[in-house]
């Protein structure tokens, strides 16, 4: 069994509040921060304190669990009323990661099911923390099927961070390099910086420095000359929604990627647990993509680099069709198309 010995658990349930790795202050400082609100729980994820879908999903699950137990009502209905307020401000934070809604209905049934205040309380904790265990048993297991799908020496190019940090351990699209690097596997991985707010150069590249794996860094626009000169074998991302056809949202720029990886002729993966699915959409056109404020495009840590007033446009996802996937590695199995037939098999 992995152990990631190098790597903290990004979020923790600590009773009277949550603990979490700020990924906002990395890589420059490792700090741990505590959340004892509701309110700090959104900022939290609004800020990208804790970012990457299934992160934002459990983080969100200890949230309503806190809030919880810091209801003083003696009343059930108000107290159901009120954690109801919590759950929504919570499903308010941000749009595209499906795992948030996932996490929050969770709550939400575990809530209405609820007799009394005192069991409701204790329900709600010990399902967030299933939430949790959950996530990282989905991930070890994307971690065995996406390793098998790689060879000794391969190079393999990877975008935004969708590692340990990003769920409760191991990751989705970095797991199979943890695994790989705890059974001496040689993998070679390529890290795209991630713009606007550096997710691939902040985070995956510490991770992955931390874990011991042989990580490169290039800014984005370095992808297509790098997958020619050093003859990447196969590209993988992880997914903040997948539609029932298999398209999927992620990391903007990851679309720019998928059709390389067409042009180049290697593999396109999306990994992701089965809790990043949402069947109840056909496809990707249906997927609500984030739009953030001007100032992650405008600014780089807080010094300007673009002029005062520039119009903007700043997307926090794009959409990769579903043809232009290889295969969906989760933790039931890798799906491959047709993905519309295949993807009831693995995921319900
Ligand atoms: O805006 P972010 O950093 O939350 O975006 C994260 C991603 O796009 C990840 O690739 C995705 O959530 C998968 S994390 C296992």
């Amino acid at each position: 069994m992995t152990t990631l010995a190098p790597l903290p658990y990004s979020v923790q349930w600590a009773d009277t509040h949550i603990t979490l790795l700020n990924q906002q202050a990395l890589p420059s400082i490792t700090e741990f921060i505590e959340l004892h609100s509701v309110d700090d729980v959104y900022d939290s994820i609004l800020t990208l304190k804790v970012r990457g879908a299934p992160a934002i999903g459990l983080t969100a699950a200890f949230g309503v669990a806190l809030g919880a137990k810091q209801e003083t009502t003696s009343e059930l209905g108000e107290f159901k009323k009120n954690v109801t307020r919590h759950i929504e401000k919570l499903a308010s934070s941000r749009p595209t990661a499906v795992n948030l809604f996932w996490a929050l209905k969770r709550m939400e049934n575990t809530l209405q099911a609820a007799q009394s205040i005192s069991t409701a309380k204790e329900a709600l904790v010990s399902e967030a923390k299933a939430i949790f265990a959950e996530d990282e048993e989905m991930c070890r297991k994307i971690g065995e099927h996406g390793l098998s799908l790689f060879t000794r020496g391969d190079s393999i190019l990877t975008h935004c961070n969708a590692g340990g940090i990003a769920t409760a351990r191991y990751g989705t699209a970095l797991a199979p390099f943890h695994l790989a690097k705890e059974r001496d596997f040689p993998l070679k991985v390529y890290a795209c910086e991630t713009r606007p707010v550096l997710q691939g150069a902040r985070l995956t590249a510490w991770e992955l420095m931390q874990a011991g794996v042989d990580v490169t860094l290039i800014s984005d626009n370095m992808a297509a000359h790098t997958i020619h000169q050093k003859r990447i074998n196969g590209i993988i991302v992880g997914a903040d929604r997948i539609a029932a056809n298999g398209d999927t949202a992620n990391k903007i720029g990851t679309l720019g990627l998928a059709i390389l990886a067409k042009h180049f002729g290697i593999p396109f993966y999306v990994a992701a647990p089965s809790s990043t699915f949402d069947l109840s959409i056909e496809s990707g056109t249906s997927i609500p993509i984030e739009e953030r404020n001007e100032a992650e495009i405008t600014f780089i840590q807080g010094v300007r680099i673009a002029p005062e007033n520039v119009k903007t446009f700043n997307p926090a996802f794009d959409v990769t069709p579903n043809h232009l996937i290889t295969s969906i590695i989760t933790e039931n199995g890798i799906i491959t198309p047709d993905f519309i037939k295949n993807i009831p098999h693995f995921v319900n």
